[in-house]
């Protein structure tokens, strides 16, 4: 969920609608607002997408006042209906606390609130804030100190913010878990799960500590833990500006960040290769003594970043011959796995804030193990959590769907591994060193890809009525094919499935009919030339079962040309980077049959860019 405060000289619902429209990408099932204005506190909700409450509130304007919040939703508890919709208020109306996250012993609070003769009107969790701020507030006359009463109270993850009407120029947030930054403006302050949210007034920020309460008003804010004691913050400079948040001429997010994705990618090498092809990754705080010991590497990630750790598994264990097994952090923590320390735990994640990464990586921490975090968010939980952090440098995302920041995870996965191949000293080193110098170019690569795409427009139009379409790869080329299917699925809401090619033959090539679409990755024919000839078989397998053969192979590569329907293109690399080039074209297939379809791109149905709930 995304959320937004105000306090200030400007009309806060305005400077909360603005923000709320910058957050919508963390959650749209509904949408809702309240300001306090002549003594009064005032709330709309609507179910659905900001547009919906925006127009209800053209509909039936609000009073325009200097203090607001708002909240933009992603349903945990309750369904998306209007009176689940946050803002939540107390009986008399007069508190209002939107929330992200979930409060787990809610049903005993709630029963018990119902007992002390309070009406909830929602099923959701957070109503109960609500009611119990109202109770506080009534015998201290605080709201800060009611929300460091409350949050005592409350189990689970939870980030909280709230206005009371008798506390007209105050906003006061809470953070447990789930982000909160504060924006420090001249005579004005701010508060959001993201930067983004207030970018365009300030670029000073503070960001909340685990466990702090914020009181904000026009001239400063005061932070404290949940007992009241004065806290330690971190203040910081942001130092990319509102128009890198913006479309730029492009219809969607999504077209505007596979476009970025060369200047993404070479940003996230930048400084970080010598002239003499030496790596020099200062963040990796780990010692190089420490690092050499290491006998076993664990990724975990979730969704598109488990895709990119799924590549980094080919490589780890092939430049540095350390075992490693790449693992969904949402089923990880929960099988005991073995972990001590010399074990390097990778924590990838976009956002830096995905619940079921987090929870992996607490888990390795407590094991003993060391993790480095690959993250694309500076300052959010799962780095400050890490032992040590890789950053890529996408610049922010906002299109649901993974694209810039998934190929600049890559990227770094690709620095880690070649790390660690140079501070071990394998025997691969003349290796490491070649595909360090192609790593250096690889930008102008991915950017040849995106010029030669019309094609793979074309075809994905062609397709717009199928049901149906598989994606087939081996080596690095499987993970590339999940993530093709995944990003149809996400987008193009069609059956969409990746399969190891040499998996085929044992069950899923019963899917096989007449005209079925089927991507193939296929790997260099240079380099392991073996998987290249294997995939070649099996391309001519589900062609001679009637499939529709669409195939991403390299420029030049004449083999596998008479067996293709379709083929697509892409420059020659080293064979474990080909993930790089491979992903373009299906990042842009997906893109355009969801256009195609008539669905909405940036925001697929369902999804949220951040999941900050297990
Ligand atoms: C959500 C998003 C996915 C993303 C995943 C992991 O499910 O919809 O696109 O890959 O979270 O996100 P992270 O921020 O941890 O990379």
């Amino acid at each position: 969920c995304g959320i937004v405060g105000y306090v200030g000289g400007q009309c806060a619902l305005d400077v909360v609608l603005a923000g709320l429209k910058r957050l919508e990408y963390r959650g749209y099932d509904s949408a809702g607002v309240a300001v306090l204005a002549d003594g009064g506190l005032a709330a709309a909700k609507k179910a659905g997408k900001l547009a919906n409450l925006e127009k209800e509130l053209s509909d039936r304007p609000l009073p325009s006042g200097p203090t607001g919040i708002g909240h933009t939703r992603w349903a945990t508890h309750g369904g998306p209906t209007d009176a689940n919709a946050h803002p939540h208020l107390d009986n008399a109306g007069r508190v209002a606390v939107v929330h992200n996250g979930i409060i787990e012993n809610f049903a005993r609070l709630r029963a018990e609130l119902t007992d002390r003769g309070h009406e909830l009107a929602s099923e959701t969790d957070t109503e109960v804030v609500s009611h119990l701020l109202s109770e506080a507030f009534s015998s201290c006359g605080d709201l800060a100190e009611s929300m460091r009463q409350v949050c005592r109270l409350l189990e689970g993850a939870f980030t909280l913010v709230a206005v009371h009407a008798d506390e007209p120029d105050v906003v006061v947030g809470a953070r447990r878990n789930s982000p909160l930054v504060v924006g420090v403006g001249d005579g004005e302050s701010f508060l959001a799960s993201d930067v983004a949210a207030f970018i365009a007034h300030t670029r000073d920020a503070i960001e909340l500590g685990q466990d702090q309460v914020v009181e904000l008003r026009r001239d400063g804010v005061t932070v404290t833990d949940f007992d009241g004691a004065p806290a330690e913050v971190r203040a910081y400079h942001v130092d990319w500006d509102a128009s890198a948040a913006e479309k730029g001429g492009y219809d969607y997010f999504m077209l505007k960040e596979i476009a970025e994705q060369p200047k993404a990618v070479a940003d996230t090498l930048l400084g970080r290769i010598d002239a003499a092809g030496t790596l020099s990754l200062d963040e990796v705080r780990i010692p190089a003594s420490v690092l050499r010991e290491v006998d076993k590497v664990v990724i975990v990630a979730c969704g598109t970043a488990y895709h990119a750790g799924m590549i980094a598994k080919y490589a780890i264990e092939h430049w540095t011959r350390i075992p490693c097994e790449t693992e969904l952090a949402s089923e990880f923590r929960y099988r005991d796995p073995i972990l001590d320390q010399r074990t390097l735990v990778i924590a990838i994640s976009q956002s830096g804030e995905t619940m079921d990464t987090l929870m992996a990586l607490r888990h390795a921490r407590e094991q003993g193990a060391r993790v480095l975090a690959i993250c694309n968010t500076n300052g959010s939980t799962i780095p400050r959590e890490s032992d040590a952090v890789l950053y890529t440098h996408a610049g922010p995302e906002v299109a649901v769907a993974s694209t810039k920041a998934f190929l600049t995870q890559l990227v770094a996965c690709y620095l880690v591994a070649l790390y660690l191949g140079q501070v071990r000293g394998t025997k691969w080193g003349d290796e490491i060193r070649s595909v360090v110098r192609e790593l250096s170019a690889i930008a102008t690569q991915v950017d040849e890809v995106l010029e030669t795409m019309e094609p793979v427009r074309e075809l994905a139009r062609s397709l717009a009525d199928k049901n149906t379409v598989l994606f087939l790869g081996r080596h690095v080329g499987y993970p590339v094919a999940l993530e093709g299917a995944l990003k149809l699925k996400e987008l193009a809401y069609m059956h969409a499935e990746g399969f190891a090619a040499g998996e085929l033959k044992h069950g899923p090539i019963a899917l096989i009919e007449r005209d079925l679409p089927v991507v193939v990755v296929v790997p260099s024919p240079r380099g392991r030339s073996v998987i290249h000839d294997k995939i070649v078989s099996n391309i001519q397998e589900i062609r001679a079962r009637g499939a529709r053969t669409i195939v991403i192979a390299e420029r030049g590569d004449t083999a596998v040309r008479p067996y293709a329907d379709h083929l697509i293109e892409i420059p020659p690399t080293p064979v474990l980077l080909q993930p790089l080039v491979a992903t373009v074209p299906l990042q842009v297939f997906a893109c355009e049959l969801a256009t195609a379809r008539g669905n909405e791109v940036d925001q697929p149905r369902n999804l949220a860019k951040s999941v900050t709930v297990e």
